[in-house]
């Protein structure tokens, strides 16, 4: 699928991008940033500026208040090119591909960096509550506005990379992560992976060796980074190829993980692992009773609850 970000992106101009970043710089304050703001945030020439605000509309990254009031607001799309830009103005990455993965709630792309490494970029969109409680009042992405949408999928971006620092620097399996900037986050991309729902063709005991992994990764971030991924199920685990030879599986999508203490965190995380077993227990013939693998992920036992 060819990435219309890409194309987008690659059709801007300089002066495009300052506008766009003046519009931004209101957003902490302004739901529809003022026309006036814009122009002196932007310093280019009236007839430019409204050259630009014009493209920057036809193409979407940016929408017009229908009010009495001129003023603009970013969009999703919007803010997808301003972090294109910065991640590539901080040799991040140097080319933007194709989409790789699109949910509800991300856009993934494939982008190289200016070595000639893979990644994959992850945008994250609105609608989604990483936090248990505030997804159970449910008055979250309802009526929220765009200008809190925005902030919030900046949120998230952080918060993903920022664990994913954690994780992986605890010898986690989860992507690396490369670089955050806004809602973006950049990992190394697993190449050869396929998401477990797909039912990779898995012998018996590489389906064991997935299955360890992903319980490896719940154990550790449980008991050393006092994480529970919340969100754990056949559409968050990679299968990919092994460091030294067989496969693994990668857990992937962190953005709304619970502390350990938090209320619910014990129940997530009860969910999640039954999630999974069942999964392996259905799809693969691969049988762990949940009391001992929750005695594994919590740390009562040292022992993973793996068949030979
Ligand atoms: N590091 C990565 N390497 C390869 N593919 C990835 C990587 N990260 C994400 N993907 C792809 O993007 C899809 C969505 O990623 P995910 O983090 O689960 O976001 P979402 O919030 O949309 O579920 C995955 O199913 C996978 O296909
Ligand atoms: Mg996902």
């Amino acid at each position: 699928m060819p990435g219309r970000l890409a194309r987008v992106y690659q059709s801007l101009e300089p002066d495009d991008f300052r506008v766009l970043r003046a519009v931004e710089s209101g957003m902490g304050r302004y739901e529809y940033v003022p026309v006036e703001w814009v122009e002196r945030r932007a310093r280019l020439p009236p007839s430019r500026m409204l050259r630009s605000i014009r493209r920057l509309s036809d193409l979407k990254l940016i929408r017009r208040t229908l009010g009495a009031i001129v003023g603009y607001t970013l969009t999703f799309l919007g803010l997808d090119v301003l972090a294109v830009r910065a991640l590539h103005a901080k040799g991040v990455i140097e080319e933007l591909g194709d989409v790789i993965g699109a949910g509800k709630e991300s856009d993934v792309y494939v982008a190289v960096t200016p070595t000639g490494e893979r990644v994959a970029v992850k945008f994250h969109k609105e609608g989604r509550a990483p936090f248990h409680r505030i997804r159970r009042t449910r008055s979250f992405a309802a009526g929220e506005s765009r200008r809190s949408m925005l902030l919030w999928a900046k949120m998230l971006g952080e918060r993903e990379f920022r664990v994913l620092v954690e994780l992986h620097g605890l010898g986690a399996s989860v992507p690396e992560p490369v670089a955050w900037n806004r809602h973006a986050v950049v990992e190394r991309l697993l190449e050869g992976a396929v998401e477990l729902y797909r039912l990779p063709p898995l012998t018996r005991g590489e389906a064991v060796e997935v299955l360890g992994s992903v319980l490896r990764t719940v154990r550790i971030a449980y008991l050393e980074a006092g994480v529970v991924h919340g969100d754990l199920s056949e559409y968050n685990v990679l299968v990919a190829p092994g460091d030294s030879g067989g496969v693994r599986g990668v857990v992937i999508d962190w953005p709304q993980y619970v502390y350990r203490d938090e209320p619910h965190a014990r129940e997530l995380l009860e969910r999640d692992v039954s999630r999974i077993l069942r999964f392996f227990r259905s799809k693969y013939r691969v049988e762990a009773p949940l009391e001992d693998a929750m005695a594994y992920v919590t740390g009562e036992s040292g022992e993973p609850p793996l068949p030979a």
